[in-house]
C-alpha cells in the first residue's frame, strides 16, 4: 500500500480473519471464472462439436453441459459471499475511522479549529471517510477476485501453450503485461491530482452550505439571496469543473484496455490458425483470454479509483495527525479539588502576530471575587479562557494552585472551572439534561436550585409548554438571548466548581433579572474564586478586586472605590456608562 494508505491498517486488524474469507472466496470466484470456465468450455465444446463419437447418452450429455452452470454456481456464490463480507468489513471500518475522527476532533486545540470552516470539517468526516471506504472496499472486492480471475486465465494460457509446445504464445504475454500497465500508469497522477481538487472543492461547497445555514437571519435582513446564491453557484461550478476533469481520465482506461484487448485477440486468431488448433482450443483460449483482460480492466478501474481518494485519504490524515489537546499531560497532576488560587506570571498570549495579553502578573488569592473592565479588545476573554488552557501561553506561566496549567491533567483541570461564555451554546436536548450537563449525576432537585439561582425557573415553568422536560431545539432557537444566558448560568452553578468564569454571561438580560442573579450570587461565591469580566459597573459591587485591562495589559488593579481615585481608564469607563 501506498502513502496515506498505509495509516490505516491498523484499522484491518479487527477484521483480519473476515478478510482472509473474503480473500479465500474471491480468489475462489477468480480462479473459477479464470481458470474454471475456458477449462470447461474447452471440454464441454471438444464434446459437443469435436468428437467423432455419437453415441453419448443423454445423461451424459447432461452432465457435461451441466458442468458450466456448475462453475458459474460456484464463481457466482464465492463472488456474491466475497462482496458482501468484504462490503461488511469495509462499512465497519468506515464506522471505527469515523468514530476515530471524531474522537480526536473532541480532543484538538481550540486555536485548530479557529483556522478551519465547520463545512469543511463536516465535509471531511462525512464525504472523505465514504470515498475512503469505497476505495478500500473496491480494492477488497475486484482487487481480490480479479486478480485471481486474471491469474487464472494467465495459468490457463501457459497450460494451452506448454500443451501445445508453443512458447512463443508464453513470450508474446509477458511482452504484452507492460503494454497493460502503460494506461494505469499514464492516468494515475492525474487522477490522484484531480481527486484531490474534487475532494478539496466538495469541502468549499459544504463551507458555503454551513456559512448560508447559519446566516439564514442576516440574509433575510440585508436581502442577501443574490449574493448568496451566487458563492454557492462558484463553488457548485467549481465542483463541477473538477469533476469532469476527474471523468476525463476516469473513463479513459476502459477504452484504451479494451483495444490492447481486441489487438491481443486477433494476434491469437493469427497465432491459431498458424498452429492449427481446434475449435475448441480456441474458444477455451479466447475465454482465458478474456477473462484475463476483463479482470485487467477491473484491476485498473479497482486502482482509479485508490488513486482518486488519496485527496480523501490525505484530507482525514491531515485531522489525525494534528497534535492533540492532551497530548503529554494525560499523566499530569489531577487536581481533586483545587482551593482556587491563580496566578499570572510574565504571560504573553498571542493568537497570531500581533500580541493579545503582554506581560500579564497577577496573583489571586483563594475566595477572591474579582472584576474585569477595560475597553472591547483589550484581552479580558483572552486572559480568563487562559485558566482552562483554551490556549497556551507563549511566554510566561498560568498557575492554579501553585500548579503550572501545563503540567495539570488537562480534565482534572477543567473540572475544577464553571465557564460561561457570552453566547453559550445549548445541546438539542431537555432543558433539565442541558443544566445537568453541569455536573453529570446531580439530581433534578439541585438543577431546580441551580436554575431558581440563575432566575431562570420562573420563566421554564411558566413559557415553556413542557416546563424542565422541554426540547430546546437546534442551538435554543426558539429561546430568547437572555433565557438562553440565564440556563448556561445554571449549568455553571450546579457545576459546584471552585473557579467560576462569567464572560459578560448576563449581557443578554435585563437589570432586573441581572440583580436577581448577582443576589443569588452573592451566596454562591463563598468559597470560590470568580471571575466576572463585567460589562455593567453596578455588578462590580460584587468585587473584592478589580482588574482593568487596556490593550492587552493589567492598567490598574484594586477595589472598585480605590480605582475610582486612582485609575483615570477605570473613571472614563464609569463615566461612560453613566451616560447609557
Ligand atoms: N480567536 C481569536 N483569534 C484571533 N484573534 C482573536 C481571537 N479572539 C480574540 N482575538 C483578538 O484578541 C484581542 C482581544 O480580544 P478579547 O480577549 O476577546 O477582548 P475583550 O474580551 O477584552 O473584548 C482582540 O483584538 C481580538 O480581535
Ligand atoms: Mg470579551
Amino acid at each position: 500500500m501506498t502513502g496515506p494508505l498505509k495509516n490505516y491498517t491498523p484499522f484491518l486488524k479487527p477484521y483480519t480473519s473476515r478478510i482472509l474469507l473474503g480473500i479465500l472466496l474471491g480468489s475462489i470466484a477468480g480462479a473459477a471464472s479464470g481458470l474454471g470456465v475456458p477449462y470447461f468450455i474447452q471440454r464441454v465444446f471438444k464434446t459437443i462439436f469435436d468428437s467423432q463419437d455419437t453415441s453419448y447418452s443423454l445423461m451424459y450429455l447432461i452432465g457435461i453441459a451441466a458442468c458450466l452452470p456448475a462453475v458459474f454456481l460456484v464463481r457466482g456464490v464465492a463472488g456474491y459471499c466475497n462482496q458482501f463480507i468484504i462490503s461488511v468489513v469495509g462499512l465497519r471500518m468506515l464506522q471505527d475511522v469515523r468514530a476515530k475522527v471524531f474522537d480526536k476532533m473532541q480532543r484538538l486545540p481550540l486555536k485548530w479549529y479557529e483556522q478551519r470552516h465547520t463545512g469543511d470539517l463536516l465535509a471531511r468526516i462525512v464525504g472523505d471517510t465514504t470515498q475512503m471506504n469505497q476505495a478500500l472496499m473496491t480494492l477488497g472486492n475486484d482487487g481480490v477476485q480479479y486478480v485471481f480471475q486474471s491469474i487464472g486465465g494467465i495459468c490457463y494460457l501457459v497450460f494451452l501453450s506448454v500443451q501445445n509446445s508453443d512458447s512463443m504464445f508464453i513470450l508474446m504475454l509477458i511482452a504484452m503485461t507492460p503494454l497493460m500497465t502503460w494506461p494505469v500508469r499514464l492516468i494515475g497522477k492525474h487522477l490522484k491530482r484531480r481527486g484531490r481538487e474534487v475532494q478539496n472543492s466538495l469541502g468549499s461547497m459544504s463551507e458555503a452550505l454551513t456559512e448560508n445555514l447559519h446566516g439564514s437571519v442576516e440574509i433575510r435582513a440585508f436581502n442577501l439571496q443574490e449574493r448568496e446564491r451566487g458563492l454557492f453557484l462558484k463553488r457548485l461550478n467549481e465542483f463541477l469543473h473538477a469533476s469532469v476533469k476527474l471523468t476525463k481520465y476516469d473513463k479513459l482506461p476502459q477504452p484504451l484496455m479494451e483495444i490492447i484487448a481486441v489487438s491481443l485477440l486477433s494476434v491469437s486468431f493469427v497465432y491459431a490458425y498458424r498452429a492449427g488448433i481446434g475449435f475448441d482450443v480456441f474458444s477455451g483460449m479466447g475465454a482465458a483470454l478474456y477473462f484475463s483482460v476483463d479482470s485487467f480492466k477491473r484491476m485498473v478501474r479497482a486502482w482509479n479509483i485508490v488513486q482518486r481518494s488519496q485527496g480523501a485519504f490525505e484530507r482525514v490524515e491531515q485531522i489525525m495527525s494534528a497534535p492533540d489537546d492532551l497530548e503529554g499531560n494525560e499523566d499530569g497532576f489531577k487536581l481533586e479539588r483545587a482551593r482556587g488560587e491563580v496566578s499570572m506570571q510574565g504571560v504573553h498570549f498571542a493568537y497570531g502576530e500581533e500580541p493579545t495579553l503582554d506581560d500579564i502578573n497577577v496573583e489571586i488569592a483563594p475566595g477572591t471575587v474579582c472584576g474585569l473592565v477595560g475597553p472591547s479588545g483589550a484581552g479580558k476573554s483572552t486572559f480568563v479562557k487562559l485558566l482552562p488552557r483554551f490556549y497556551d501561553v507563549n511566554a510566561g506561566v498560568v498557575r492554579v494552585d501553585g500548579h503550572d496549567v501545563r503540567e495539570l491533567n488537562l480534565e482534572s483541570l477543567r473540572r475544577q472551572i464553571a465557564y460561561v461564555p457570552q453566547s453559550p451554546v445549548l445541546f438539542n436536548d431537555t432543558v433539565m439534561n442541558n443544566i445537568l450537563l453541569g455536573r453529570p449525576g446531580a439530581t433534578r432537585e439541585e438543577a431546580i436550585e441551580a436554575a431558581i439561582a440563575a432566575n431562570a425557573d420562573e420563566f421554564i415553568r411558566t413559557r415553556l409548554e413542557k416546563g424542565y422536560d422541554t426540547m430546546v431545539g437546534e442551538n435554543a432557537g426558539r429561546l430568547s438571548g437572555g433565557q438562553r444566558q440565564r440556563l448556561a448560568l445554571a449549568r455553571a452553578f450546579l457545576r459546584d466548581a471552585p473557579i467560576l468564569i462569567l464572560d459578560e454571561a448576563t449581557s443578554a438580560l435585563d437589570s432586573e433579572s441581572e440583580a436577581h442573579i448577582y443576589n443569588a450570587l452573592e451566596k454562591l461565591v463563598k468559597g470560590r474564586t470568580v471571575f466576572i469580566v463585567a460589562h455593567r459597573f453596578s455588578t462590580l459591587k460584587l468585587c473584592d478586586r478589580v482588574l482593568v485591562f487596556d490593550r492587552g495589559r493589567i492598567a490598574a488593579s484594586g477595589k472598585p472605590e480605590e480605582l475610582m481615585k486612582s485609575s483615570d481608564l477605570y473613571r472614563q469607563l464609569h463615566e461612560l456608562q453613566a451616560l447609557t
